[in-house]
């Protein structure tokens, strides 16, 4: 609300109880109505990090955030894993200009929940799982990453499989990669097995400027990628279906192990406010807020797994006067 304040926007901030506290009280983790509604009069929500000790089915996972990734097909899941300060970085010498975006392909894969089981509870069980790969799902991801280069002067797009065993879907998506990489002459596009690229992307993730990979090789990637560029503790996403409705939300859980201690990392969230001013066109809105990143972390104004002894609250409340000032 600060930065909005301070760019003279008219925001309207509605906080909604999705909870775990709410699940335990009514059994309700979100209902179609508050679903629709959700969808159709917002235009976009920021999602806290799921998952709670108490509610050990996952049903918030299931039904809000991947229930929302379907339901609203929001195809892209859009990762940013910038270096922001180098000293985060485990690496021993990180090149300052490590700065990848991952173009995860959020809606199909091996996350449809295609599949099934058999002889459960026996020796003989049999468990299956399909990836499901669409022509139309396919192209409108690579489709994505490529305007996204384009559109931010990148000059190569990384395409991540597993192409020499999985041959069905690596055919499909080396297909489709060829076909919308030669409308783009200007940008370079090559391909990586995803074992070479979790390799690689420790050695030099300077090399790499946009990925695009299907959802659960960009799943594991981008975690890869966050820790590399600083942890989880930075790591934002954003959810998206151009011109609809999107979601954000931070890459990392929700630590249950500190759960009211008052001393989460807030900033992978705030990121995420970045990339949701972004989103909606307000890009002076959005830099604001990510300086303010970079600043509470030089500052030292940090919560204590980034070194420092701020709190959640103490953060916001730093970056909200910084963005008053
Ligand atoms: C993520 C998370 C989710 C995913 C889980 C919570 C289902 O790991 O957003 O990366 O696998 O997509
Ligand atoms: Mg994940």
């Amino acid at each position: 609300m600060a930065a909005a304040s301070r760019h003279g926007l008219d925001l309207t901030l509605d906080h909604w109880d999705l909870g775990a506290d709410r699940f335990l009280r009514d059994g309700v983790t979100i209902t179609d109505e508050e679903r629709d509604r959700l969808i159709d009069e917002y235009d976009a929500a920021l999602l806290g990090a799921l998952g709670d000790p108490r509610v050990p089915g996952n049903e918030h996972t299931r039904d809000i955030l991947l229930g929302l990734r379907f339901g609203a097909d929001l195809y892209i899941n859009f990762r940013p894993c910038k270096l922001l300060v180098p000293s985060l970085s485990p690496l021993r010498n990180p090149h300052p200009d490590t700065d990848v975006v991952f173009f995860r392909e959020n809606t199909e894969g091996l996350y449809v929940g295609v599949g099934g089981s058999f002889k459960r509870g026996t020796p003989d069980e049999v468990a299956t799982e399909q990836s499901v790969n669409t022509w139309k799902g396919v192209d409108r991801i690579v489709r994505a990453a490529f305007e996204y280069a384009a559109a931010t002067g990148r000059g190569r797009v990384t395409l991540v499989d597993k192409a020499n065993v999985l041959l069905h879907e690596g055919g499909l998506w080396r297909r489709v990669f060829a076909e919308v990489g030669a409308a783009h002459p200007d940008i370079s596009g090559d391909a990586m097995y995803v074992d070479a690229m979790a390799m690689d992307l420790v050695r030099r993730p300077e090399r790499y400027e946009v990925v695009v990979t299907s959802n659960l090789f960009g799943d594991i990637l981008s975690d890869l990628a966050a820790q590399v560029t600083g942890g989880l503790g930075l790591a934002p996403s954003g959810n998206l279906n151009p011109g609809s409705w999107a979601l954000f939300e931070p890459v990392h859980g929700s630590a249950p192990d500190i759960a009211g201690d008052g001393i989460a990392n807030p900033l992978a969230a705030v990121g995420c406010v970045s990339l949701a001013f972004g989103h909606l066109g307000m890009e002076e809105v959005a830099a604001d807020v990510d300086d303010c990143i970079v600043a509470s972390i030089r500052e030292g104004i940090t919560t204590p797994d980034l070194g420092g002894s701020a709190t959640t609250r103490s953060v916001g409340e730093w970056m909200a006067g910084r963005l008053r000032e």
